[in-house]
């Protein structure tokens, strides 16, 4: 049983796809692909947590770039294949502190990551996206929200109150692994101090977040300068 994120979504990549199969969870994926390319037409998008690439495939042609970063190679890789386009970066990464050198980014997107990010790490994965990113970017999250009978069993909660899934790949291996599913007003209250105009979107089976990192400072103009 491994628990470590990465060599877990390493050893899922080539079967990771299959989650955007369920015949249930269609409709609200067709809307998700339609309303997410919409909050980030034109911009410079920061992507974080890529996996296979199914969502930046939504994004790239309409965003101005989109540089996305995974930690793990293999989903990495498929990403790559399934985006051949000039608009596309794609590097090996980490969420929490993107490489240096990227670049500044007028908007974020990170899917289904959120919900794998520990309570202990919540405000510094924010607060370090939000340094990324120019005044009043739009951050985008999609997520899972638990639904009975379609979720995989919450199996564990630790102190702190992560819960953790166990989950079992084609190959036989089991893995622990650390979800959560924050509610709305837990997401709200989260961004409100680093964020303006949070809005909560909830699908039957997904959960959406957009909010603006902070606009920028008003200018003090000196009392000499304006007589
Ligand atoms: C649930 S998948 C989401 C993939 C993709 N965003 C999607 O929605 O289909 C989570 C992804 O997080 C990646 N990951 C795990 N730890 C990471 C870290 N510290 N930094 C960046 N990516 C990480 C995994 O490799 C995996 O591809």
């Amino acid at each position: 049983m491994i628990s470590d994120l990465r060599d877990y979504y390493s050893a899922r990549a080539h079967e990771y796809d299959t989650v955007y199969a369920k015949p249930e969870r269609q409709t609200d994926l067709r809307e998700m692909e339609r309303w997410l390319p919409a909050q980030l037409r034109g911009r410079r998008v920061l992507e974080l947590a890529c996996g296979t690439g199914y969502w930046t495939q939504f994004i790239v042609p309409v965003a101005r770039h989109v540089v996305a970063i995974d930690a793990a190679r293999e989903p990495l890789e498929i990403a790559r294949k399934r985006i051949a386009d000039d608009r596309a970066t794609f590097l090996l990464g980490d969420a929490y502190h993107a490489p240096p050198g990227i670049g500044r980014f007028d908007a974020a997107f990170a899917g289904f990551w959120f919900s794998h990010v520990p309570y202990s790490r919540r405000e510094e994965f924010l607060q370090t996206l939000n340094e990324r990113l120019d005044a009043s970017s739009p951050v985008v999250m999609l997520d899972n929200l638990y639904v009975a009978g379609s979720s995989t069993p919450i199996a564990e909660r630790d102190g702190d109150g992560n819960t953790y899934q166990l989950r079992a790949l084609g190959d036989g291996t089991v893995h622990r692994v650390l979800k959560n599913f924050p509610t709305e007003q837990e997401l709200l209250s989260l961004v409100e101090g680093i964020g303006a105009n949070a809005q909560f979107i909830r699908w039957q089976y997904y959960w959406g977040l957009i909010y603006l990192t902070p606009p920028p400072k008003a200018a003090r103009i000196p009392p000499s300068a304006s007589a």
